[in-house]
């Protein structure tokens, strides 16, 4: 990579945000990006059934129509999370979306879900190459669908993806997180687990909440988790509380809070799912990393794998072989 890429990174923000990033996803995708060395053995993590290069993964909505996920994957991601998708495609919320928080080392998004849908991710990861990385698809249900939409999309790409995250955390759906409730959940996961078990199907499928949840629907989740022999969660997505340390002019903006802010509650949130479910289920960390100490914070908190988004979007893919360097080094 390195100048090209780096320099690249600081003339994207210059833009809006949206178009920065629409610019360095069809980088990526074109196979502009870097190529990562070889990870050490020592980085590597056996789950599923599944071996991992390494734990650093990108978080679903940086590759939502599965466009680069082979060059996220070249850049040395240790696995992609594609998504959110939707059965059918939409346009997702009016535009400016996407604000950058520069001083809080943040972002708020109210994309809306915005993707292709489900048939045109499908036709891109038909023959891949199931040996170049691990994939998994984050599934979500259209704005004027219900919960019927998981189904639809799961036995499209199930068969296509190594892992399936069910997306009931994201606040720019209406309704969309009332599925995270103990009844909804439970007859939710349940129904997904009865077509992987129809179509022959053995991957592992997680759940992804949100860190905004009381006392009550964490215990919900985590009962629900372990009596549904869910494989998994993801911890979390971005948040609607707005810290009054925020310093930036977009704080105000609507929609889902992401980066530095979400580090300390994600983390916090993810400890406590760990002990609810008492250490018995693989769980992905994501919420504010930007360096290898806070991929170590999420890892002894509970986490197997992590994932990154806003401070990739902010540093460029330099970050990942940072982190990955220090947790070598560690
Ligand atoms: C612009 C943007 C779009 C996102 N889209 C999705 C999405 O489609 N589905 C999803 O589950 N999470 C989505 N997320 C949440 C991220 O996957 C991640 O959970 C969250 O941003 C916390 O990680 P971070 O602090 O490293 O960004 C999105 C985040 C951002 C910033």
């Amino acid at each position: 990579m390195t100048s090209l890429a780096n320099f690249a990174t600081y003339a994207l923000h210059g833009l809006p945000a949206e178009m920065a990033h629409r610019i360095a996803v069809s980088a990526l995708a074109a196979g502009l990006g870097p190529r990562a060395a070889t990870d050490p053995p020592a980085l590597s993590v056996k789950l599923w059934g599944l071996t991992l290069p390494n734990p650093i993964g990108i978080a679903a909505g940086f590759d939502k129509d599965a466009e680069a996920y082979a060059g996220l994957l070249r850049a040395g991601a240790g696995f992609v999370e594609v998504g959110t998708v939707t059965p059918r495609p939409q346009a997702g919320n009016p535009r400016p979306r996407l604000f950058r928080l520069p001083a809080d080392g943040a972002v708020i998004n109210r994309m809306g879900f915005n993707n292709r849908g489900m048939a045109a991710m499908a036709q891109r990861l038909a023959g891949r190459d199931r040996s170049a990385g691990i994939v998994g698809v984050n599934i979500g249900r259209n704005k004027d669908g219900d919960d019927s939409d998981y189904k639809t999309c799961f036995k499209i790409l199930a068969p296509l993806a190594d892992y399936i995250t069910v997306n009931v955390s994201s606040p720019n759906t209406s309704g969309l997180r009332e599925s995270q409730g103990r009844d909804a959940l439970s007859a939710l996961i349940e129904s997904l687990q009865e077509v992987r078990t129809r179509l022959g199907l053995t991957l592992p499928l997680l759940v992804k909440i949100a860190p905004d949840l009381t006392n009550e629907q964490r215990q919900d989740i985590a009962d629900v988790a372990l009596s549904s022999g869910l494989d998994g969660l993801v911890i979390s997505n971005t948040t609607i509380a707005r810290a009054d340390t925020l310093q930036s002019r977009a704080r105000s903006e609507q929609g889902g809070l992401s980066g530095r802010p979400l580090l300390a509650p994600s983390t916090a949130l993810l400890a406590e799912m760990h002990q609810l479910t008492e250490a018995k289920l693989p769980l992905i960390g994501t919420g504010g990393i930007a360096s290898a100490g806070d991929a170590r914070a999420k890892i002894a908190a509970g986490a197997t794998l992590v994932q990154l988004y806003t401070a990739l979007a902010y540093r460029g893919p330099r970050l990942i072989r940072e982190i990955k360097r220090g947790l070598a080094t560690a």
